[in-house]
């Protein structure tokens, strides 16, 4: 089943969301909007060209009100951070952003998709503004974080992405957790892996936590990735997979942040508690406590 899908931000990650999205089959109608209406505009131009290679949508620029009447939209507007910058340092800019688009969605009916970084604290702000059920407000969190250690995890021992099942949990950044107690290559646990050492993964968590920063510090930006990521997660609503990711949602302890949850058409609904050692388990603290205290300066 396509949907209606809206893009607010039409700068480098919200044009590689609108063009994984339609190569990907998941909108039958894809809005865009951006506060430079003429950039919005020609985005929605440039994509309608290619039509003919993907399958069909309907492409535009809207105005920002006729995103209520979208079934999911994507927050991807606010500044991208600089190689020397944190994504908790882009907050006060771009909370106030995540702000006013959470309050122009009260009463909306549909997912809220929520980019934007720093994004966990962002879904907060959205969810906060907004009054949505926090069901309904996903953040991609450590789906990206997730996928770049499956990918360097599955070349490095030289096997498919598909038999490497590990996932990063916390914060979509520098205090993210990778989750190493549980992970498995096909039905091995990793730790028996052949080759495979404990040193090994401080130095591949900590190339995934750099992985942002040295595409910033090339490109200025990261776009491709992300924008791959947020595909996934909205075919995944759109076609009601059901499927256990690690996203970003508020918790019942009011901080949001990544643990999986089944993701389908009503959104993020059961939150799972994966299986942790002792040490992860404290991270993930040290994480929601970071969130938290980040949140909280913006009452300051
Ligand atoms: C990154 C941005 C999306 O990790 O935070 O590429």
């Amino acid at each position: 089943m396509k949907a209606r899908i809206g893009i607010i931000g039409t700068g480098w990650v919200g044009t590689s969301v609108a063009f994984s999205t339609l190569l990907a089959g998941h909108a039958r109608e894809l809005w865009l909007h951006d506060l430079r209406i003429d950039v919005a505009e020609g985005e929605a131009l440039d994509l309608a060209d290619g039509a003919a290679f993907y399958p069909r949508c309907e492409v535009k620029a809207v105005p920002l009100a006729q995103m209520r009447e979208a079934d999911i939209v994507v927050l991807a507007a606010g500044r991208n951070g600089r190689a020397d910058e944190s994504r908790l340092d882009l907050l006060r800019d771009n909370a106030r952003i995540a702000a006013g688009v959470g309050r122009s969605l009260t009463g909306f009916g549909g997912i809220v998709i929520v980019v934007t970084n720093p994004v966990d604290v962002l879904t907060r702000v959205v969810r906060s503004a907004s009054g949505l059920p926090p069901e309904r407000v996903i953040g991609t969190g450590t789906l990206l974080d997730t996928a770049r250690l499956r990918q360097r995890l599955a070349v490095k021992l030289g096997v498919a992405t598909q038999s490497v099942h590990v996932q990063m949990v916390g914060e979509h950044g520098d205090t993210s957790v990778p989750l190493w107690s549980g992970a498995r290559v096909g039905g091995v646990p990793l730790r028996d892996w052949p080759g495979w050492q404990p040193q090994d993964e401080a130095t591949l968590a900590q190339e995934v936590r750099r992985a942002a920063y040295e595409v910033i510090k090339r490109k200025g930006a990261t776009n491709h990735a992300i924008g791959l990521v947020t595909a996934e997660l909205l075919g995944c609503i759109v076609n009601d997979e059901r499927r256990l990711l690690p996203v970003c949602r508020v918790q019942d302890d009011g901080v949001a942040l990544s643990l999986p949850a089944l993701v389908g058409a009503a959104g993020a609904v059961a939150v799972t508690a994966p299986a942790m050692d002792r040490a992860e388990r404290a991270a993930l603290v040290t994480s929601s406590d970071v969130l938290d205290r980040a949140f909280g300066t913006l009452a300051a």
